[in-house]
């Protein structure tokens, strides 16, 4: 299984849309993919229907002593081959937990580990803060994806997640690829073109040198967590955009020339 934690620190760069739409993608090409919420916002849970009372099963399970299996506490989704672990209205007390909390920065990585042979992928959607989610998402991580939102402040939250990554990298001595994913991006809007610019010069080699781009198709969470997408939907630039930056995520794509006509 590999697994790929969909973070940055930064909210609103469209982490969850990301971890979504690469979810179904990869599910419709016949993997078996596990999506696991690890936001005390739920977007990504809400987005599938699953109201927040009663508490459904989750995330938060798993960092329970004895932990609970992820088998036990994932359900279906309407999507053939994707499962959700839930969010749970508890993470919020969890998230405000020392980052350090002894034992417990490893208890995701744990119940993802003990259940690799069901999944071909997990895709962890994370909070926009730095705690003991993001840190449990990143100890268990194969890969490293930053959304970044194509706007001159987004930068500083590219750059504090990379920070955030080499000290991972260090604590727990294996790499952790990252990859930076530009999102919204506006081809109209000067701060955007600008903006992308300045990403593929600063971080040449993880730099996806295409972008997701605005797409009001794109803007409905519920409606891409539908059993089959809207022909607009499919049809639409920015899940085209998503297909692309799939297959150079999976690097079976050489990094494409520049943007799309
Ligand atoms: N390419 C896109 N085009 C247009 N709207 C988008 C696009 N990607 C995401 N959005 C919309 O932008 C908003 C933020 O996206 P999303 O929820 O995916 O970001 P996020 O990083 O997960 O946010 P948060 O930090 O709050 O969890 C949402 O309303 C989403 O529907
Ligand atoms: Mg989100």
């Amino acid at each position: 299984m590999q697994v790929w934690a969909i973070a940055n620190q930064k909210g609103g760069v469209g982490k969850t849309t990301t971890t979504l739409l690469l979810g179904r993608l990869l599910a419709s090409r016949g993997q078996r993919v596990l999506l696991a919420d690890l936001d005390p916002h739920a977007s990504l849970t809400r987005a599938f229907g699953i109201p927040g009372e009663p508490p459904p099963a989750g995330t938060l399970d798993l960092f329970e002593q004895p932990p609970k299996a992820v088998a036990e506490v994932s359900r279906l989704t309407p999507i053939a081959g994707l499962r959700l672990l839930p969010a749970q209205a508890g993470m919020a007390t969890l998230e405000r937990r020392s980052a350090t909390a002894p034992g417990l920065g490893l208890a995701l990585g744990q119940g993802l580990a003990a259940a690799a042979a069901d999944y071909d992928y997990a895709l962890l959607d994370c909070p926009p803060t730095l705690g003991l989610l993001m840190v449990n998402a990143l100890a268990a991580a194969d890969q490293l994806v930053i959304p970044t939102q194509t706007e001159p402040l987004a930068l500083h939250g590219m750059e504090g997640m990379l920070r955030t990554a080499q000290m991972v990298e260090r604590s727990r001595k294996r790499a952790l690829p990252a990859r930076i994913l530009p999102t919204l991006f506006d081809r109209r809007t000067r701060a955007c073109t600008e903006t992308l610019d300045r990403l593929r010069e600063a971080q040449p080699e993880r730099t996806w040198v295409q972008a997701v781009p605005l797409d009001t198709r794109l803007r409905d969470a519920a409606e891409l967590a539908r059993a089959e997408l809207p022909a607009e939907v499919l049809q639409s630039r920015g899940y085209d955009a998503y297909q692309r930056a799939l297959a150079w995520l999976l690097r079976e794509a050489p990094q494409p020339e520049g943007l799309p006509a």
